[in-house]
């Protein structure tokens, strides 16, 4: 029994959505601990898929218990639907829900915010190309210590007071910007709305974690985005509001560093990004549309198609030191099967490094491999259940994602399926 927290180690997308599935079968409690309904979890279960955006992905198992940590920011309204409809496919039932008291909250007010500096920044140095979600809006909040936290929807007066102290601040800007101002009464009356229905599933989360990893339970903890958009380590400004990397989750859960046994990251075989920002692998050509098609991304959030390119070794390195990865699971390696040919970045012109330069700075050298473009690849790839039953190049091009970043992989998905799994080590 113990704790694993299990993070992006790229710029998010990695697949951590059915990673944390095929984990949280043997977890008792499943905790996300920063971001909001950015992220976009897609679990595949049978021939039914499911999308979470708040919810951890362990909420596919009865008895799981499925927690939001203090780190988060959580828009009701999303909430809401997520777990009603949840609910309605035979989940979270029997109190298998958990929110903490002290997670932040997305208004209205902060959604449109986030759209409208988006649009107004279009196509200049400013666009971050947000998931225009309100998530940046709701951690400025925090920060500034006016934000609205759960635990304020149950105290009239106080979110009465904090509502006064938003629209004071922003009131401004949202005019300047064209946006609708703060309705304090609506706001209210909203929030009055929803108290009855959270009450029930809010409780001390950090004690509820911390508990259950001294009880001896088996606890995962599960990153959203990726270490690339981390706020402190990622590729600033080009990142969201909130650390994504394994440190996030004591934050954002308030367990210690030794509450933590073991860090798995997850990547895909190859690299993508959404939004804008530096990407030093990223495909222009036909070969980054092929990576596209066969790896069907496009965001689950937000639809947008995602910017594709190789595997960026340094990158990937850099992501496993500042997580301090013991694990690496690699997934989609049965996309890059469909590819004539596969190139891999193994470095940055004029030794770049990452964390001393800008990413923007990157100009990635690359290593072609031998041996893909078989057309019965995809298939050999997408039906291996073991190691040994990839083929050799498949099986090589792991070894050397190994032996580059020092971190040992533990397991392989090679398709959309649960059953499309190559486990190699277990998680608890
Ligand atoms: P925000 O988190 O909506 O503020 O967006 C900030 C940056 O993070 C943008 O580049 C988004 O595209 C990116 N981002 C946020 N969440 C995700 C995610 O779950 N996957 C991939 N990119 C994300």
């Amino acid at each position: 029994m113990s704790t694993l927290v299990v993070v992006g180690a790229q710029w998010g997308d990695e697949g951590k959505g059915k990673v944390v599935d095929a984990l949280a079968k043997s977890a008792q409690v499943v905790a996300r601990y920063a971001g909001g309904n950015n992220a976009g979890h897609t679990l595949v279960v049978g021939d039914r898929k499911i999308v979470t955006h708040l919810v951890p992905s362990g909420c596919a198992y009865r008895g799981t218990l499925c927690v939001l940590g203090a780190g988060m920011v959580i828009d009701l309204d999303v909430f809401h639907d997520e777990v009603a409809d949840l609910q309605k496919g035979g989940m979270l039932q029997n109190g298998e829900l958990r929110v903490s008291l002290d997670a932040h909250l997305i208004f209205p007010f902060h959604r449109l915010l986030d759209g409208a500096r988006e649009d107004k920044a279009k196509g200049g140095a400013r666009e971050i190309g947000t998931t225009r979600r309100g998530i940046g809006p709701a951690y400025e909040a925090k920060a500034a210590r006016r934000g609205i936290r759960v635990r304020d929807i149950f105290n009239p007066e106080r979110l009465r007071a904090r509502l006064e102290h938003n629209l004071a601040s922003l009131g401004p800007e949202l005019a300047r910007l064209g946006v609708q101002a703060i309705d304090i009464e609506a706001e209210m009356s909203r929030a009055a709305s929803w108290a009855t229905w959270l009450q029930p599933l809010c409780c001390d989360t950090g004690e509820l974690v911390y508990s259950a990893t001294r009880g001896g339970q088996s606890v995962l903890i599960e990153g959203a985005q990726g270490a690339l958009l981390d706020l402190d380590h990622g590729t600033y400004p080009y990142v969201t509001s909130s650390n994504t990397i394994a440190g996030g989750a004591c934050t954002g859960l308030g367990i210690g560093p030794t509450a933590i046994d073991a860090v798995w990251g997850i990547t895909k075989a190859y690299t993508t990004r959404v939004g804008a920002g530096p990407f030093p692998t990223r495909l222009t050509c036909e070969t980054g549309d092929l990576i596209r098609k066969h790896g069907a991304e496009f965001g689950a959030t937000t639809g947008r198609p995602r910017d594709c390119g190789w595997l960026d070794l340094p990158a990937l390195r850099h992501a496993a030191r500042r997580n301090g990865l013991t694990g690496l699971c690699v997934t989609k390696l049965d996309v890059l099967a469909h590819l004539p040919r596969v190139e891999v970045c193994t470095g940055y012109v004029d030794d770049c490094m990452p964390g001393v330069h800008d990413f923007s700075e990157c100009r990635p050298v690359y290593r072609a491999l031998e041996g893909w473009g078989d057309p019965s690849l995809p298939k050999q790839i997408g039906a291996a259940r073991k190691l040994t039953e990839l083929p050799a190049p498949a099986r090589a091009y792991l070894d050397m994602i190994s032996e580059f970043t020092g971190v040992e992989i533990t397991l392989v998905s090679v398709g959309p399926k649960r059953s499309q799994t190559i486990p190699i080590r277990d998680a608890f």
